[in-house]
């Protein structure tokens, strides 16, 4: 066991996350932080608790914290720093609308993470997604490959999901795909999608296809509708615990992630939906695969759409 993880941010998506990491049992330390006071606390002893049971030795750290950086100090020098800080969406919103009120809670947190843990890799799952992560890495100044964000391998989890369920197969003999923006333009990739080795196109028709692409871009609305409060944990929170994992254990995984773009696929200068390969230093590598025309043409219009918005945060 080695290293430090901080979580910012108890609620479902932080609290679950942090509790993944612990039962990994692969960290030393766990800190969890909100700004609701005690909450951090309180949740830090209950997982405390369940460790004797789960049989895992990480030991969990509550802290409550501030926005003018008070209660930080718990956080110094982690390896890995997951930022969920921010509202999640309400029925009928999108992601988007809630790029003002979540930019100013995530700069701030940025760069109180930024003056205690300046070495950290961080991964960021607050939405707007992509925005968020651009602002992270504006507000830290860190190099590009040492901020992500969390939103591809969700997004694949749920096309993979949404493919085994049509099928009645089991999930791990699907494979699939999703790059672009986690928003309205994300862009599944059929044509890398396989079934016991088969392509997916082998398996279903195109509208079958087109309807399970529909239903994944709209997965995280789908469970805001049904939740009416707050938006998913449960997939969320395990995409962002492996990413966590494969860095502090240098993995080199190659995963779908928002990572900085920089003339793969033609694009360059934006955060933006990719496989990648994660290690110690974050990004380690944009890992191009080949597309179709029209996947490419939709992967170029979502970095556009990004890129338009990622330059709106600079002023939030
Ligand atoms: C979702 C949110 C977490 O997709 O972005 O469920």
């Amino acid at each position: 066991m080695a290293g430090k993880v901080t979580v910012v941010g108890a609620g479902f998506y932080g609290s679950t996350t942090a509790m993944r990491i612990a039962e990994y049992n692969i960290f030393d330390t766990v800190v969890l932080t909100d700004i609701l006071e005690g909450k951090p606390e309180g949740l830090a002893l209950d997982m405390n608790q369940s460790r004797s049971i789960e049989g895992f030795e990480t030991k969990i750290i509550g802290a409550t914290t501030s926005a003018d950086g008070a209660g930080y100090e718990a956080t110094a020098n982690s390896d890995v720093v997951v930022i969920t800080a921010g509202l999640p969406r309400k029925p009928g919103m999108s992601r988007m609308d809630l790029i003002v009120v979540n930019a100013g809670i995530v700069r701030g947190v940025a760069e109180n993470i930024a003056k205690h843990s300046p070495n950290a890799v961080i991964i960021v799952v607050s939405n707007p997604l992509d925005e968020m992560t651009a602002l992270t890495q504006i507000a830290t100044a860190f190099p590009y490959n040492r901020v992500m964000g969390q939103a591809g391998m969700l997004d694949t989890a749920r096309f993979t999901h949404f493919v085994a369920e049509k099928l009645n197969v089991p999930v791990a003999s699907v494979s699939t795909l999703t790059l672009g923006s986690h928003g309205e333009t994300m862009v599944p990739v059929p044509s890398r999608c396989t079934v016991g080795g088969v392509a997916l196109s082998e398996k279903l028709s195109e509208a079958e296809i087109d309807e399970l692409v529909d239903r994944t871009r709209n997965a995280g609305a789908e469970v805001v509708a049904l939740l009416k409060t707050g938006s998913a944990y449960y997939a969320p929170s395990a995409a962002a615990a492996r990413m966590a994992k494969a860095v502090i254990e240098d993995s080199g995984a190659t995963m779908p992630v928002c990572a900085w773009v920089n003339g793969e696929y033609g694009i360059s200068g934006v955060y933006l939906g990719v496989e990648a390969q994660i290690g110690r230093e974050g990004i380690k590598k944009v890992v191009e695969t080949k597309l179709t025309d029209s996947e490419l043409a939709a992967l170029k219009v979502a970095a556009e759409a990004v890129r338009a918005k990622q330059a709106d945060v600079q002023s939030l």
